[in-house]
Formats: structure tokens, sequence, C-alpha cells
């Protein structure tokens, strides 16, 4: 595909433009340029991101439209984060270009320690990091494996605090990170680390907790369980795991000791094919029946688009409202 001039304007009439292959990320664009764009999800679901698109044209990945409504997209409305050049493009901010330049926190080294498959299409990557790394339950990182290589985001499934920082990775076929883990990971490779990052972290709050995971989006749920106290004041906890098969589950071992921990916590399985004596048959959005779903309780959801979106309408039509939701979609 041919080249693109892209060009990123500020409200201090400053601008910096960049040559970008066509379908280039945005963001992975302005980094190049020496920018660090107001950004909170990286997943098209918070709004951070808005800018205007004064001219040519960009493709949106999925995103939330109660983030970007239609009509705020046909006036040229656009979500930095999901936004891929199509061509030439000139984006406008409505903050100054000193916003977008400031140093942004270093990355740091992780070595690898471990990268192995765990289920089907399920690896995990463990990474020694130089010191305890902080962070709130259910955050992600960036890492970039090797200098050339692309950012991708991945939850922390380890609690914070620890050395040792534990990612659980769907393999995606021609995908840069999958094909890097799955081909040329070794232990003691060193790979970047950026953040940590997000606003889907669990609440220190009194009500009854809800977890829906789909595949890989497990991973922020076992921080969470990881790092929940016992005796912390919090409602019951349930969690609803979906995958696409049995062999397809993963972190048995954490369950258990999370349950262990928790006698209060909840775990049901849900598989779309296959027998399965500790599994219900289906998706993990058919464990929220109205009279499933405990009014009083926050609902985090995590996982591939579709099924945070089905979630999200059965949460929804059980009578919750949108503020109690938290979910973030692995795009
Ligand atoms: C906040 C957040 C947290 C996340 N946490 C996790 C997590 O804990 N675990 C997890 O598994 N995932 C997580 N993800 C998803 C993860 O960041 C990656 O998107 C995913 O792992 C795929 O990355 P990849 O580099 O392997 O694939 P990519 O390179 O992004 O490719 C994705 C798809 O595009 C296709 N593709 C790639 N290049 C081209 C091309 N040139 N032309 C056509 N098609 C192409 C690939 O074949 C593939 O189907 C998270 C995402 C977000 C936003
Ligand atoms: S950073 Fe783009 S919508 Fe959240």
């Amino acid at each position: 595909m041919s080249a693109a001039q892209v060009t990123f304007l500020f409200a201090d009439g400053l601008g910096r433009t960049e040559t970008a292959p066509a379908g280039e990320r945005l963001t992975e664009v302005a980094e190049r340029a020496g920018l660090l764009l107001l950004m909170d999800c990286s997943a098209g679901q918070c709004g951070t991101c808005v800018a205007h698109l004064v001219s040519g044209t960009v493709v949106l990945e999925d995103y939330d439209r109660a983030v970007l409504p239609d009509s705020d997209r046909l006036d040229g409305m656009i979500l930095t984060c999901v936004a891929r050049t199509q061509g030439s493009c000139v984006v406008e901010f409505s903050y100054d270009s000193v916003d977008a330049s400031a140093d942004p926190a270093p990355a740091f080294p992780g070595r690898v320690i471990a990268c192995e498959p765990v289920a089907d299409e399920i690896w995990t990557l463990r990474l020694q990091v130089d010191a305890p790394f902080e962070f709130l339950p259910g955050q992600y990182v960036r890492l970039r494996p090797e200098i050339d290589a692309p950012w991708r985001s991945y939850s922390m499934a380890n609690a914070p605090g620890e050395s040792e920082l534990t990612f659980y990775v769907r393999i995606v076929p021609g995908g840069a990170f999958s094909t890097w883990l799955t081909e040329r990971a070794r232990p003691g490779a060193i790979v970047d680390i950026d953040g940590p990052r997000g606003v889907f972290f669990l609440r220190d709050e009194p009500r009854p907790r809800l977890f829906v995971a789909g595949g890989s989006g497990l991973a922020p749920f076992l921080s969470m369980l990881k790092a929940s106290r016992p005796g912390a004041k919090h409602g019951p906890t349930t969690l609803l795991v979906g995958a696409r098969s049995g062999a397809h589950l993963f972190a048995a071992e954490d369950l258990r000791a999370a349950q262990a921990a928790d006698p209060d916590l909840v775990v049901r399985r849900f598989v779309e094919r296959g027998d399965r004596s500790d599994c219900e048959a289906g998706f993990p959005t058919a464990g929220l029946t109205a009279g499933a779903v405990d009014p009083a309780a926050r609902v985090y959801v995590c996982g591939p688009p579709p099924m945070v979106d089905a979630a999200r309408e059965a949460v929804e039509r059980a009578g919750l409202s949108r503020s109690d939701l938290l979910f973030e979609r692995f795009s």
C-alpha cells in the first residue's frame, strides 16, 4: 500500500507531519513523530482520545457508540486510539502540543522467564522485572518484544507488587506479538514494558462483584482475585468464565487457590463445544439472567468485543445501569 502524510494539529497552532503506510494505527504514527497523545483505555471505551478529523479518512476499529455517538462521527470526530490511516489525513486535537510532548514514563525491561502454551490457543508469558511492580488489579501494560515491533497491550494476571509478571496471551494467527511469542520468544529475552495503564481495575467498595470473562479476558480477573485479601469488605464474588472448549480453559490452579482463599467465591465455567462435567454449555453471558444478577452488584466484563457487547446488553436487561458496569475489550 502507498505511504500517506498524517498531520497532527494542536490547539496552540503547532503541527507535526509524519509519513505512514495506509492501515497503520494513528497512535503508532504519532509515536514515531515523537508525540504522546492523551489516552487512557486505548480501546475505544473512554473517549479520552477524541479528536477532529479535519480532512482525509480513517478507519475506526471497534469502539463504544456511547463514547462516540454516530452523530459525532458524522461531524468528523474520531477516537484516535482505534483509528487506522487510509491515506493522507489531518487530525486536530483540542489540547496544546506541549501536552502531547511530555516525556512518557520510561519503558522498563522485563526478562522472559517462561513462555509456553497452557491451553488451546493460550500461551503464558512470565517476565522478571528489577523491582516490585505496583498497579491496580485489572490494569494492563504495553509490551514491545523487539525494538522495531509494535506495542501490544496485555493485562497482568499476577497480584500487584510482585517482581514476576504473568500474562496470558490468546494466540492470533499472523498477529505480530502472537508470532513473536510462539516462534521467537526464549527465556532470557528482554521485553520493553510500558505502564501500568487503564481504568478497568477492581473498585474498593462493599458491593457484590460479578466477573464475566471470555477467553484470555480471564487474565485481569486472576489479578483481582489474587489482590483480594481475606476479610476484605466486599460482597460475595461470582466469576463466569467462558471458553471455546474445555481444552481452552486455563489457570485452573489459580482458580482453585482463589476458591480456597475465599469460600464465598462462586466460579461457573461455560464452554461453547464439547462435554465437560464441570462446565455448563454456551457462553458465560448465559449466566446473566435477570434472577441471577444481584441488583447491588458491580459487574466487570472482559474479553473479545462480541462477548463484551452481549454481556453488557444482558446486564442492562437484568436491570443494572451503565454505571454499574466496567468492561474492557481485548480488541
Ligand atoms: C487494554 C487491553 C488489554 C489486553 N489484554 C490482553 C490479554 O491480557 N491477553 C490477550 O490475549 N490479549 C489482550 N489484549 C489484546 C492484545 O493487545 C492484542 O490485540 C492481541 O494479542 C493481538 O496482538 P497480535 O500482535 O498478536 O496481533 P496483531 O498484529 O494486532 O494482529 C491482529 C489481527 O490482525 C491481523 N493482521 C495483522 N497484520 C495484518 C496485516 N498487515 N494485514 C491484514 N491483517 C493483519 C492478524 O492476522 C490478526 O488476525 C488486550 C487488548 C487491550 C486493548
Ligand atoms: S483512549 Fe481512546 S477511547 Fe479511551
